[in-house]
């Protein structure tokens, strides 16, 4: 598998760098809350799980893959209908600060296993109800988007569910803009290797994907899940400087139902 560059020794941005202090957690909290509307979001996604459904009834496990320092993780840990949460995530800075991330939301001990995996190697031990793909799953290869996928279905219970939050797909004029800005920087982004035909290639450094919807749901389609979107009004990236970087970008969450069976695919 693929790693992006920048999540092998990567230099953490200072609001994830949590440590013991209050004061960390109060700049994690920070950029969560009022930087961007990471948290806001993720609460939209998961108060629309139905916890005290009958099939929740006695507790579920989760798997949060591309977990970073696990914010989420601690905040699932911490719903009383969650038995167990395994946090998985390549980025060993992250999974440092996850220890103290946890310790701030005081969730319970041994309630989250931090695993060091990736999307091809989840390392997950047993069985999950959900699986949380929080604004990871535009970090993923297209080439390696089957093997997620069939992780997944390998993992999910019978009636298990996927929540694919915090991300968001490009729409049509963000496309016309990026083929535009591509004519007016031509010399300067030709000389960095930059062709017409690769506009829409991942970043090269953190392995940013510039999907749109189609794709999207050709992906959920064809790795055998049904789709529910839920498109979010406003900004997740709200801190993000210049203009182009947000517009025509679209911040949704969706829940992916499994409706073939692992061997189908
Ligand atoms: C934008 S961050 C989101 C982190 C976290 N879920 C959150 O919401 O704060 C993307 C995460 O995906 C992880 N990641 C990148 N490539 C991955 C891979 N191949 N397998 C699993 N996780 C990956 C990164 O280490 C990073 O923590």
């Amino acid at each position: 598998m693929k790693l992006p560059e920048r999540f092998i020794n990567e230099s953490l941005a200072r609001h994830w760098q949590v440590d013991e202090t209050e004061e960390s957690f109060e700049r994690l909290m920070y950029h969560l809350e009022h930087k961007t509307n990471f948290k806001p979001y993720f609460e939209e996604s998961i108060n629309k799980l139905c916890f005290d459904s009958d099939k929740f009834k006695d507790g579920i496990i989760v798997a949060d893959v591309g977990a970073g320092v696990c914010w989420t993780s601690a905040m699932l840990a911490n719903h009383p209908s969650v038995k167990h949460v395994y946090a998985v995530d390549p980025s060993e800075q992250r999974l440092k600060h996850a220890e103290s991330v946890l310790k701030h939301f005081k969730v319970p001990e041994d309630k989250v296993t931090l695993i060091n995996g990736t999307f091809d190697k989840p390392n997950i031990p047993e069985k999950v109800d959900l699986v949380l793909l929080c604004g990871a799953l535009h970090h993923c290869y297209d080439e390696d988007i089957p093997a997620l996928f069939s992780n997944i279905k390998n993992l999910l219970t019978e009636e298990g569910m996927v929540l694919v939050a915090n991300e968001h797909y490009v729409t049509p004029s963000w496309l016309v803009i990026r083929f535009l800005s591509f004519i007016k920087n031509f010399r300067r982004l030709k000389e960095r290797g930059l062709s017409f035909t690769a506009l829409r290639a991942p970043d090269q450094f953190g392995g940013e994907h510039w999907r749109i919807r189609k794709e999207l749901e050709h992906i959920f389609s064809s790795c055998g899940f049904k789709a529910n979107f839920f498109i979010h009004e406003g900004d997740l990236c709200k801190d993000k400087p210049r203009f182009y970087q947000r517009f025509g970008w679209k911040y949704y969450h969706a829940f992916l139902e499994n409706i073939t069976p692992c061997d189908i695919l």
